[in-house]
């Protein structure tokens, strides 16, 4: 299976933005904007949002994903979400290991782990974020640190379960400073992670897998780094909040 016949993505990533209100609003501008995507069209939001989300997006083709999961069915976690918790909501996606996570709230490589199987196990689609900081990338050693957060929050899963897994290559010096990895430096890295799952569960599995770059992706970069063999789709911030920004991506990924 090559890129033509793999699942483009585009996710927004709203992070702590929006209110149910302002989500309703920027709902509204987005469902005719990417009506016509050729691609699947996903907006991660916040909690708060998810009900007005998924009401919203009912019979269009805007899927809703949730922001975190916990990795517990249930129990004294307080303020936390479980992921049937989510399902029963009618949500599809969870972005899980975000840097943000991994850097604020203590997110290790395990906790990713069990967040993502969690979700697997009650439906949901998770879309497992990776990369490396400017220190990292600076001792050369990006692509062992991708290797190693791979295996750790894919440890367990079975091939079945890899089907519905997303991940997304967020090099962490890129996200929300206006700083995008080059085309180049996105595909080495989104090629690397094909590259060890196909080496835990073989060369077809690895050629089904949708890799998202993200990283101050927008309108105007999308187009090239979408046009990149290995990199199957975005994972958008900053421009995921504005519907006509986030509709020339989902265009840019139609094309690439
Ligand atoms: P920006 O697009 O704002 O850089 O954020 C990227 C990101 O973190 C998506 O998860």
């Amino acid at each position: 299976m090559d890129k033509q016949n793999r699942k483009a993505v585009i996710a927004g990533n709203w992070k702590m933005n929006k209110t149910a209100t302002e989500a309703a609003e920027l709902i509204d501008a987005l469902i005719p904007a990417v009506k016509d995507a050729d691609c699947e069209v996903v907006i991660c939001v916040p909690f708060t949002d998810l009900v007005t989300a998924v009401e919203k997006t009912k019979g269009t083709n805007i899927h809703v994903g949730a922001e975190n999961v916990h990795y517990e069915k249930s129990g004294a976690f307080t303020g936390e979400i479980s992921a049937d918790m989510l399902v029963d909501l009618g949500v599809e996606y969870v972005v899980v290991g975000h840097s943000e996570r991994r850097q604020y709230f203590a997110e290790t490589n395990e906790t990713v782990n069990k967040r993502s199987r969690a979700a697997l196990a009650a439906g949901l689609k998770p879309i497992i974020c990776v990369g490396e900081s400017l220190d990292q990338r600076e001792q050369g050693v990006t692509e062992e640190l991708v290797r190693m957060q791979v295996k750790i929050a894919l440890n367990g899963m079975t091939a079945e379960e890899l089907k519905n897994v997303i991940i997304a290559y967020e090099p962490i010096w890129a996200i929300g400073t206006g700083k995008t990895a080059t085309a180049e430096q996105a595909e080495e890295v989104c090629a690397a992670i094909r590259k060890v799952v196909g080496e835990l569960y073989g060369e077809e599995a690895a050629k089904a897998l949708t890799v998202q770059y993200g990283g101050s992706m927008n309108a105007k970069n999308a187009e090239e780094l979408l046009s990149k063999p290995d990199v199957d789709g975005g994972l958008i911030g900053g421009a995921s909040l504005k519907a006509d920004q986030f509709a020339v991506i989902v265009d840019a990924a139609t094309k690439g």
